[in-house]
């Protein structure tokens, strides 16, 4: 816990009879991008709410740089930076106006505030549109122009609440590059998605959360690994089905499951490769007629931790909003 950049502690949260969070243990260690990944309601947003003083826990404890988050408000917020789904930028207003009033709110200076809203435009790569109108701006130049607005000052500690929803795979990219630049330079990144390939390719750390509490955490890899590899053989008809799944069981340790002339079977501590699955089947004489391992994809992982598949609904709705 000393290492940690932020943690939390039995964190509770009601909401009259809803218990969005049920008692969450988070440990986030610095400089890293931490993934939080659940279901819609799994407690996700409040948690970050939380962690950025906008919203009261009711029991528990927070703590982010060193800071509690009920007892110490203003000093958390100095270290944290917060870039949320509702954005709060004003489409009357130019990019780099937006940027300079947020400058002054955080208490920046007018000269300060001017100075580092440019110096945010360059290094972000919206120097070009930074006079436009954000009224202007495309889906993806908007999420930008966001995150820049929560970087205003340096913050230690990034929360950002589905930062690339509904955006397209360029504008995704752009906001990946960015979060890792900020990573690399020290900062450290919580970040909610609804997708997967999100904190496949950005997060050294995962955390699935259902109903308000941790209920699994490891790297993107350790995670899959947990799940094992599928592996799916398809005999030629019934009269093979007994030796073949002899062989599958004998080399995964497992039980497979049989759907017609398909035989299905997770290989969690034994895996064996394709050419030693064919080679076994082939000496047993059973006839296949296909064979295949498949991989497991965090998708696999969440739908066994959590019985849901990450809900595409809201992704396809707020797509529709941006466009
Ligand atoms: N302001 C609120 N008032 C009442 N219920 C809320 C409020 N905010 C969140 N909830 C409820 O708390 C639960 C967790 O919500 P949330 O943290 O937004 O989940 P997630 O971000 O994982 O989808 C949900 O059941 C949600 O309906
Ligand atoms: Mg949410």
């Amino acid at each position: 816990m000393e290492n940690a950049i932020m943690h939390t502690k039995d964190l509770r949260k009601h909401f009259g009879d809803v218990a969005a969070l049920n008692g969450l243990d988070l440990v986030v260690p610095p400089h890293v991008v931490y993934g939080l990944l659940g279901p819609n309601g799994a407690g996700k947003s409040t948690t970050l709410k939380i962690l950025s003083t906008l919203t009261r826990p009711s029991g528990g404890q927070a703590v982010v740089g060193g800071f509690d988050v009920a007892r110490d408000p203003g000093e958390v917020r100095k270290v944290i930076g917060l870039a949320g789904q509702d954005a709060t930028l004003d489409d009357k207003l130019t990019a780099r106006e937006n940027l300079r009033i947020f400058g002054r709110l955080s208490r920046l200076g007018a000269r300060g505030a001017r100075r580092r809203a440019d110096e945010l435009l360059e290094r972000f790569s919206l120097d070009h549109a930074g006079n436009r109108l954000v009224g202007t701006y495309s889906g993806g130049m908007r999420r930008r122009l966001d995150l820049i607005a929560s970087l205003l000052r340096a913050p230690k500690v990034l929360f950002l609440d589905e930062p690339t929803t509904g955006l397209d795979v360029r504008s995704r990219m752009e906001i990946w590059d960015t979060v890792r630049e900020l990573v690399a330079e020290g900062a450290t990144v919580l970040l909610t998605t609804q997708y997967l390939e999100e904190v496949d390719q950005l997060a050294s750390t995962v955390g699935v959360i259902d109903h308000g509490q941790l209920i699994a955490e490891g790297s993107p890899a350790q995670l899959k690994s947990r799940i094992g590899s599928h592996i799916d053989v398809v005999v030629e008809s019934s009269d093979h089905l007994a030796s073949a799944v002899s062989v599958l069981e004998s080399l995964t340790g497992r039980r497979p499951e049989v759907d017609g002339s398909r035989i299905t079977v997770a290989a969690v501590d034994a895996v064996p490769s394709l050419p030693q699955i064919v080679r076994e089947l082939d000496a047993s004489g059973a006839a296949i007629r296909d064979v295949g391992i498949r991989q497991p994809s965090l998708d696999d992982v969440f739908l066994s931790l959590t019985g849901k598949t990450v809900d595409s609904e809201k992704s396809l709705e707020v797509q529709e909003a941006v466009a």
